[in-house]
């Protein structure tokens, strides 16, 4: 059975979540290995909707184990939300046995959370658009070695250390950059270590478990968040999230090699959305903006914002097919393209996407293609497609140069049409 990556192939919100609900049926384990509770994933189980943010989308499936990886920045308080969410629904988390948080994974902190805030006010026009959960700041601080890990964080001694190491330099940025109060160390240290001590139990060795279960035989899904042109490396920079998106990532966010992965699955929408700033040259007149925003319920999972709407951009995916070494595809809200009279589809540009000003320097180049009337949120074949709409997939695989494995045409977890034999 293979190890399978899934990645967003847009600016994220492709529909990860219900596709990795579906896969989990025959996966071991789900495991996320970047980013952080700026993720907003949707799964849909008949009829009843969940959104999680930082919990693996296989949490519904009793058989599978969930892995938050070291690659992913966890925010306690967000975490334990997420976890009693879960629990009040009838489906507690055990630890050790549904639910392992690496000990190497970096904690987002109160003071992580304030300057993604204040940064974003003090840019104005400028600002990114960020989530404001505090991503940038830790991964920053992961990285400049001034990071708290979930292995500190549980240990009270490690963690008041390392808070008295590193608060009094926040608190100087808090306070005389920004204008802002100072925190508490103490506060602090007595909400921290009472939060650390509840998420204990699950925290421990990921990578051993993970490879354990490969060992036995088990096969393992990796859950991308946001998506490849979010990617920091090779995203829209500087309007990206402060991770790697792309499926490289899951390697080291999981702390698996290469060889150890066998596919990767891009999650693409039938048309393009964008939630906060930065270039996106389909980006739809004022019309078809508002009619994807409202028939696709275009608004953000995790911050409620509307998000941006455009056509379909081929060479988009096409180049994170590239990035990503996508082995296959799958298509999401096919459905709400349903009523258009015309589909466009952006083919190729004018102006040089690789060149100093990147996508903002390219215009679109569109080809038309005939709509379609027919409700097709019953199909489960592709012959039950009505004919424009199968054109429209030929056309779209044949531009971007990937198969499909899967067709979404709803937003529950049985409404899939099934194309390749990926976890049949
Ligand atoms: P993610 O971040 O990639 O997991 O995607 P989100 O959950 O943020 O956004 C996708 C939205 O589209 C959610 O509201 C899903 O329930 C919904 N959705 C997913 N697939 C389909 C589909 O095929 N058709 C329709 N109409 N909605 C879908
Ligand atoms: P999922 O996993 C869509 C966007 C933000 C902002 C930029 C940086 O649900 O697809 P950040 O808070 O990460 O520093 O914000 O990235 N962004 C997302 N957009 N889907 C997401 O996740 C996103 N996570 C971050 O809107 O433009
Ligand atoms: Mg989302």
């Amino acid at each position: 059975m293979p190890n399978v990556v899934v990645v967003g192939t847009q600016w994220g919100d492709e529909g990860k979540g219900k596709v990795v609900d579906v896969l989990a049926k025959s996966a071991q384990a789900v495991v996320r290995f970047q980013g952080g509770n700026n993720a907003g994933h949707t799964l849909v189980v008949e009829g009843k909707k969940l959104v999680l943010h930082l919990l693996p989308s296989g949490v519904l499936h009793e058989h599978c184990v969930t892995v938050i990886g070291n690659g992913v920045v966890v925010d306690p308080e967000a975490l334990l939300e997420e976890m009693h969410a879960l629990e009040v629904m009838g489906k507690p988390l055990h630890p050790a046995v549904d639910l392992c948080v690496s000990h190497r994974a970096h904690v987002v902190m109160p003071y992580h959370r304030l300057l993604d805030q204040l940064r974003e006010e003090a840019k104005g026009d400028a600002r990114i658009g960020t989530t404001c959960k505090g991503i940038g700041p830790t991964y920053e601080d992961k990285v400049a070695r001034r990071g708290i890990t979930m292995g500190q964080l549980v240990d009270p001694e490690q963690l008041r250390a390392r808070l008295a190491e590193l608060l009094p330099q926040k608190n100087r940025i808090l306070q005389e950059w920004y204008g802002a109060a100072a925190l508490s160390e103490a506060d602090l240290f007595e909400r921290y270590s009472a939060l650390g001590a509840r998420l204990k139990p699950y925290v421990g060795d990921a990578v051993g478990r993970l490879h354990r279960m490969m060992a036995e035989g088990g096969n393992l899904l990796f859950e991308g968040a946001q998506g490849t042109f979010l990617d920091v490396d090779h995203g829209t920079y500087p309007y990206v999230t402060s991770s790697n998106t792309a499926a490289g990532s899951a390697c080291v966010g999981a702390g698996v090699g290469p060889t150890h992965i066998d596919e990767v699955v891009g999650i693409t929408k039938a048309y393009t959305t964008r939630v906060g700033s930065g270039p996106f040259p389909t980006e739809g007149d004022p019309g078809t903006d508002a009619w994807l925003r409202e028939h696709g319920g275009e608004f953000g999972a995790t911050t409620g914002r509307a998000r941006r709407c455009g056509w379909f951009d081929a060479p988009l995916v096409r180049q994170a097919v590239r990035l990503n070494g996508v082995t296959s595809l799958v298509l999401t809200k096919l459905d709400v393209l349903t009523g258009l009279s015309t589909v466009r589809v952006c083919t190729g540009y004018e102006g040089d996407p690789c060149g100093p000003k990147g996508l903002a320097g390219v215009r679109p180049i569109y080809e038309d293609l005939p709509g379609w009337e027919e409700d097709i949120s019953a199909c489960r074949r592709v012959e039950d497609l009505p004919e424009n709409c199968r054109s429209y997939l030929d056309r779209l695989e044949e531009l971007v140069g990937a198969p499909l494995q899967m067709i979404s045409v709803g937003p529950d977890r049985e409404e899939v049409i099934r194309v390749g034999d990926l976890f049949a």
